[in-house]
């Protein structure tokens, strides 16, 4: 996954480049590079490391330009150097480009030039498509159609910025599989991975769409397919500001986002629910109510974080609108020869929006004829363009690569679904329809009084397990999946081992790893199988394991038994999870800081997976 910014215009591209890059850095980050045009002449600044070491690096050697690209890199073939770092440039030197995706087939597209006595400099995938365009180019004298002709030969995926010092006044942008927003401003067009580095010089967007290719000048733009026929594009206005892509006072992205989650998590649901009548209404799956409601199966498909959402939502709507679910990895998904009923409804859960595998999955999905329904965050990304109907999470930009408030957000559109499948199917009745939306409507205030009660002691805890080698979450029910969801988040923040597991299933070996040093995190408000979580709590103590508990408020039953509690409100049994996450977020977050990781940036991670 890798950022990506273009400028056509009057104004100096480099601190539009720079700029742009920053906002883009939490894409992928292993290095970066700018190239403009100077005086008909291509200038390259590029290197391993962080967009500040470029900065640093352009700052030594300023030039002036109106026309540029730039890149921000999370490496897919290559190991991340300064050679391997985009931009690259084409054996003649005048056609410089920068590329996300994958390059399937670039093996044999390299030998072939190769043969033909064209060197290549770099270890990427993405050479290749460069000095195959540079091949056509020679040919052609035209950079659109060079680029449109390599393109048709390509296998993979794609988004990329072009340009030629033959042609200076000329930008080109073309998209197969992986996004590219189009900024519209007078006499200047900005082009990118995703609109956070547009939205500060224009609200006007364009998301190309696969088989897209932009042709930028000062003058205007054009989009045409990739067999040369044009074609009209609508303009979306973005409605997020520039500083919710701030920190906002906050150290990291990833804090600022736990506690936006009040506010989140409302704005998933508003307009949504309609409590007179007990029921949800989500506008976006209009064209698909008839296939949920006589659904005979829901498939839920996604990754990570989507994925642990997708399970509490099985949890749901099996017990409230009594539809089977299965929750499955969008990666196994595809390849297990899945069956697929006409009948059936596939939920493909994506913040980005741009997981591949879970574009895969639900390309999949679609090719056998199931009704397919979007969950996503960010507005225009592909899956939420392919499915057929979808429900926006309205998160706002989520920065931290760790997913905090699109998890939650996830959970109340799924909760939405389920009162509003339970209401039309008549497993809920109208006074539990008003209740639970009673109860729905109250839990921004209590998310709100878990992150003013609990800091102080989350920060406690944090203390008091930053230094093991390993932890165990442990939870029943709707929690099972949040135990799931805490030690993914203490993982790939702090580099700790983190296992999540059904409390009753910890007997069935896990158990045999509990000792003094071992923390256990049991999650554990007051529900119908309380009872039993209190037995799975006394089987830790025997064994001299370290008990940490999510508790209800009057639970000093538990208290008793902990070494350390939290304390949250209660709430609806499948409105738990949006509460008892919020701690595990924050002791992840703490014990990392505790560590000095890069919380915002774990190393390895990228904040959106587009290659399979
Ligand atoms: C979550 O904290 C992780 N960063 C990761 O598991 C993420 O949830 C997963 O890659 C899926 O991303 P998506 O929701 O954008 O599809």
């Amino acid at each position: 996954m890798c950022g990506l910014v273009g400028y056509i215009g009057e104004r100096d591209v480099t601190p539009i480049l720079l700029d742009g890059l920053k906002r883009l850095e939490y894409r992928g980050y292993d290095s970066a590079g700018i190239a403009t045009l100077v005086n008909s002449h291509v200038e390259i600044v590029k290197r391993a490391g962080k967009v500040n070491d470029l900065e640093n690096l352009v700052a030594l050697n300023p030039k002036p330009a109106t026309i540029g690209l730039g890149h921000t890199r999370w490496a897919t073939h290559g190991e991340p150097s300064d050679k391997n770092a985009h931009p690259h440039i084409d054996h003649t030197g005048t056609i410089t480009l920068a590329h996300n995706g994958i390059i399937e087939n670039y093996a044999a597209i390299r030998q072939r030039l190769q043969r033909d006595g064209v060197e290549f400099t770099t270890d990427t995938d993405t050479e290749s498509l460069l000095q195959l365009i540079s091949a056509f180019y020679d040919i052609t004298g035209n950079l659109e159609d060079a680029v449109r002709f390599a393109l048709s030969e390509i296998d993979g995926t794609y988004g990329i910025i072009v340009m030629s010092s033959k042609e200076p006044e000329k930008l080109i942008a073309a998209r197969m599989g992986s996004p590219l927003a189009l900024g519209i401003n007078d006499g200047e067009y900005i082009v990118a991975s995703d609109a956070s580095a547009i939205v500060g010089h224009t609200r006007q967007v364009i998301f190309l769409e696969d088989g897209n290719i932009a042709t930028l000048t000062r003058e205007g733009y054009e989009i045409k397919t990739i067999y040369d026929e044009k074609i009209e594009h609508k303009v979306t206005e973005i409605t997020f500001d520039i500083e919710q892509i701030e920190k906002g006072g906050y150290d990291h992205f990833m804090l600022k986002e736990i506690h936006e989650q009040p506010q989140t998590v409302l704005d998933s649901m508003r307009g949504r629910i309609l409590k007179n009548h007990g029921t949800a209404k989500l506008g976006g799956l209009r064209d698909v109510m008839n296939a949920l409601n006589s659904a005979q199966r829901i498939l839920i498909t996604a990754c990570g974080t989507s994925w642990h959402a997708g399970l509490v939502g099985e949890y749901m709507l099996e017990q409230y609108a009594r539809i089977p679910v299965e929750v499955e990895y969008a990666s196994e998904f595809r390849y297990r020869s899945p069956i697929i009923r006409h009948d059936d409804v596939v939920i493909a859960i994506s913040q980005s929006g741009e997981t591949a595998d879970t574009l895969a999955a639900l390309r999949e999905a679609k090719l056998q004829g199931a009704s397919v329904i979007g969950i996503c965050n960010v507005v225009g990304s592909t899956i939420a363009r392919e499915t057929h109907a979808g429900v926006y999470t309205h998160a706002g930009p989520e920065i931290g690569v760790a997913s905090t408030k699109a998890f939650t957000s996830q959970l109340a559109v799924l909760s939405l679904l389920t009162l509003m499948l339970g209401r039309n199917r008549g497993f809920i009745s109208l006074e539990q329809g008003v209740e639970i939306a009673k109860e729905f409507e109250a839990i921004p205030g209590k998310i709100q009084q878990i992150l003013d009660e609990n800091i102080s002691e989350i920060k406690t805890i944090a203390d008091s397990i930053t230094e093991s080698t390993n932890v165990l979450y442990l939870g029943r029910g709707y929690n099972f999946p949040t135990a799931l969801e805490g030690a993914l988040k203490l993982k790939e923040i702090s580099y700790i081992h983190a296992e999540g597991y059904p409390a009753a299933e910890m007997k069935h070996g896990p158990i045999a790893l509990i000792d003094e040093n071992m923390p256990v995190i049991f999650i554990a408000p007051q529900d119908k199988i309380h009872e039993k979580v209190i037995s799975n709590i006394e089987e830790v103590r025997a064994r001299k394991g370290r008990v940490i508990a999510i508790v209800n408020h009057d639970d000093e039953q538990i208290e008793s038994l902990c070494e350390h509690v939290i304390k949250i409100p209660p709430t609806t049994d499948f409105l738990t999870p949006m509460l008892t996450i919020i701690p595990l977020q924050l002791l992840s977050y703490y014990v990392a800081v505790n560590r000095n990781c890069d919380v915002d940036q774990p190393r390895n991670l990228a904040k959106s997976v587009t290659v399979e």
